[in-house]
């Protein structure tokens, strides 16, 4: 049993969590890389896991990136992108994860020939054996690349109509230089229109971060940001996030390996300024933690309470996309499991 104000990573891991920044193809685990090379007659350069893991450095986003999409080839079938789905969510299960809203990268694969229905469909169909096999509910996020053009975003989003039934909103995600959110209007735009929720990525530290959080906020009024830490520099947008309960998916492992910090006094300041921020693991497999991976290192390195984690926890159901009465039921879990384990 956790004593009253160190939360151990026992406790972490049964504490009942939402997870909402989890990018599908970052959960690409090396040997799950090799199996699906095999599967497809694909050549590697790398024969091994350790080989495979070796290729797993960076140290900022677009080195990251760089490595992050061509080892997305091995990803061809329908099967490919239901078994990638489908181990990611066995692990997030094992992690005490009980919702989860997981964005995908279609244009990663479309580009490659890969029809988005096969992808979609993969996907989808892990979500509906998850939940029967595994109790753990899930949603799908559709990002666009943000370094593709707005045309390449506008033609995604009409590919993906005829599958609005399967997605739950869309995101954008990759390189952030140059490509503020203004730059995707439109598309957002008829992504509300189709009745999509929007979110977008904020990353740590880029030029022009505050103005992109502004323009996420102001001009494209999205339903919540992704990373987006850098608003404490600006104590007007926080009021607004705070006023507005728009969630902050932060990622601390994540952000120790694109910058060289882990954000961690940010991420406290805006949690005690009330802002509904919580943890998240962006690509596990990539940055080597699941998402309670991610709370202990940050309960650690910050000196986090048992209450601490317990409002993290609680802000990441209340920042999802669920429903009212599925929010309250998830609550309630964690209101139980706090009275049987504090
Ligand atoms: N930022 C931008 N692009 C990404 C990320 C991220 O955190 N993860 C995967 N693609
Ligand atoms: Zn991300």
């Amino acid at each position: 049993m956790p004593s009253a104000t160190v939360p151990t990573p026992e406790f972490i891991a049964g504490l009942p969590k939402c997870e909402l920044h989890l990018h599908l193809e970052g959960t690409l685990e090396p040997d799950l890389k090799l199996a699906l090379a095999k599967r497809n007659g694909i050549e590697l350069d790398q024969k091994t896991v350790a080989e495979v893991r070796a290729t797993y450095e960076f140290d900022d986003l677009a080195s990251f990136l760089a490595v992050y999409y061509p080892a997305m080839e091995v990803l061809r079938t329908e099967q490919d992108f239901y078994d990638l789905a489908m181990a990611y969510l066995r692990r997030a299960a094992a992690d005490g994860v009980r919702h989860v809203e997981m964005f995908f990268d279609p244009q990663a694969h479309t580009t490659r020939g890969v029809p988005f229905a096969d992808v979609v469909q993969g996907y989808h169909r892990a979500t509906v054996d998850a939940r029967d096999e595994l109790g753990i509910s899930s949603a799908l996020i559709l990002c666009f690349l943000r370094d593709h053009t707005a045309e390449s975003a506008a033609e995604t989003l009409e590919s993906a109509a005829p599958f609005k039934d399967l997605i739950v909103g869309v995101g954008l995600d990759s390189d952030e230089r140059d490509n503020p959110p203004l730059k995707f209007a439109d598309t957002f735009a008829r992504a509300r229109e189709l009745g999509l929720k929007l979110t977008m990525h904020c990353d740590i530290d880029q030029v022009g971060s505050i103005e992109h959080i502004r323009q996420v906020i102001e001009e494209i009024g999205v339903d919540r940001i992704d990373h987006g830490t850098n608003i404490v520099e600006d104590p007007r947008l926080v009021e607004i996030v705070r006023e507005r309960g728009l969630g902050l998916t932060s990622c601390p492992v994540s952000n120790s390996f694109v910058t060289d910090d882990m954000k961690a006094d940010e991420i406290v300041a805006l949690l005690r300024a009330g802002v509904k921020i919580m943890i998240n693991s962006d690509d596990p497999a990539y940055f080597g933690a699941y998402v309670a991976g991610n709370y202990v290192a940050l309960a650690e390195k910050a000196g986090l309470s048992v209450a601490d984690v317990v409002q993290l926890a609680r802000n990441s159901f209340e920042a999802s996309w669920l429903s009212d009465e599925d929010k309250a039921g998830y609550l309630a879990e964690i209101d139980a499991y706090v009275a049987a384990n504090v």
